[in-house]
């Protein structure tokens, strides 16, 4: 083969690679590689040029360096087709291409839930209102009614910040924030992230979430409490869901009650889920203590109210069929795009 000739064949390979390279820069700096490093098959070529008849060698000369600018011209362009500069010029670039997908987000299940439940008591005349995650000992607790060393501290497991300022270990510290800022009457709900100290499993978490209720005026009875709570559960779980409330205790309301509702998934014939009870509990509420009340300056001879305090995750999980609470938290992309 003469030079001329090996000049046209190699031209020709450089062009099927050139073509058939992955459009990434890798690929295109390996055929680089292999016709412009110092022992890549141009300079192979320039090697033989002493080898050949002088009268053919400017002939030769010239023809080898418009291949050597040729590869490099089409490596920078093929480069630029797909690195988006100077796309105008690239013989590469496709106009009529479709568009890159832009993959778009999805809400986060607690975000759907929350947002469902803030729709159900807004309709109900609850405005939305929102305190610190960080906060004192007294709004998460001397104001309820849970004085230092009272053992009810020990229902939840408290991250303390120093002495006297915790992660709040409930939504209740709204209903503080909320009394001691605004006169009666009071219609709110409070949804927010809380922490409790306790060890991480498939059913608990150390932070999750909660939605406060408080509701403020004279003459409200445990009546109305069940009455909207009985409207809420069948918004959210359907119309033909049943509840049932057992009575419990909080020391910031008296009475207390945790209210269940029948398990969807067994229909009540009995499951892992409902732990063959037949019945979720979603929920504590009761009637606002009088010492609450005058924690904050409210006379309670005149006012009176109820408070409830749900867990969203559990909802969340019983809604989604999530069995795993540390999903909810791990913000793994693949569980994330199902909602
Ligand atoms: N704060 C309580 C809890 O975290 C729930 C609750 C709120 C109970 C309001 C009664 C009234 O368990």
């Amino acid at each position: 083969m003469s030079i001329f000739e090996s000049i046209l064949d190699i031209r020709n390979k450089f062009d099927i690679d050139i073509q058939n390279s992955d459009d990434n820069s890798a690929s295109i700096e390996s055929i680089r590689n292999k016709y412009l490093s110092r022992k890549g098959t141009v300079a192979g070529l320039f090697s033989q040029m002493g080898s050949i008849d002088a009268s053919q060698r400017p002939e030769a000369g010239k023809s080898l360096n418009e291949l050597k600018s040729y590869i490099t011209a089409s490596i920078n362009k093929r480069l630029e087709s797909f690195n988006g500069q100077s796309d105008e010029d690239s013989e590469y670039s496709d106009l009529t291409l479709p568009g890159d997908p832009f993959p778009g987000g999805s809400l986060h299940p607690i975000t759907l839930v929350l947002d469902e439940i803030n729709s159900i008591f807004s309709k109900l005349g609850f405005s939305v209102a929102y305190g610190p995650e960080v906060d004192t000992d007294y709004y998460n607790f001397e104001a309820l009614n849970i004085p230092k060393h009272h053992p009810a501290r020990d229902m939840q497991d408290t991250f303390y910040i120093s002495d006297d300022v915790v992660l709040r270990t409930h939504t209740s510290n709204n209903q503080i924030h909320t009394m001691e800022n605004h006169a009666p009457p009071i219609k709110i709900i409070a949804p927010g992230r809380v922490y409790r100290n306790e060890d991480v499993s498939v059913r608990s978490y150390c932070l999750f979430h909660q939605v406060e209720g408080l509701y403020v005026d004279k003459n409200v009875s445990m009546a109305d409490l069940k009455g909207v709570l009985n409207h809420f559960a069948r918004e959210f779980f359907g119309q033909k869901v049943k509840t049932r409330f057992r009575p419990s205790f909080f020391p910031f309301t008296e009475p207390s009650a945790e209210m269940d509702v029948s398990c969807f998934f067994c229909q009540q014939k009995g499951c892992n889920i409902c732990k063959y009870s037949g019945w979720l509990e979603i929920l504590g509420c009761g009637m606002v203590d009088p010492e609450v009340f005058k924690s904050v300056g409210y006379d309670p001879e005149v006012w009176s109210g109820y408070a409830f305090g749900m867990g969203i995750e559990r909802m969340a999980m019983q809604r989604y069929g999530i069995e795993d609470i540390r999903l909810l938290f791990e913000g793994d992309i693949r569980f994330l795009r199902q909602f």
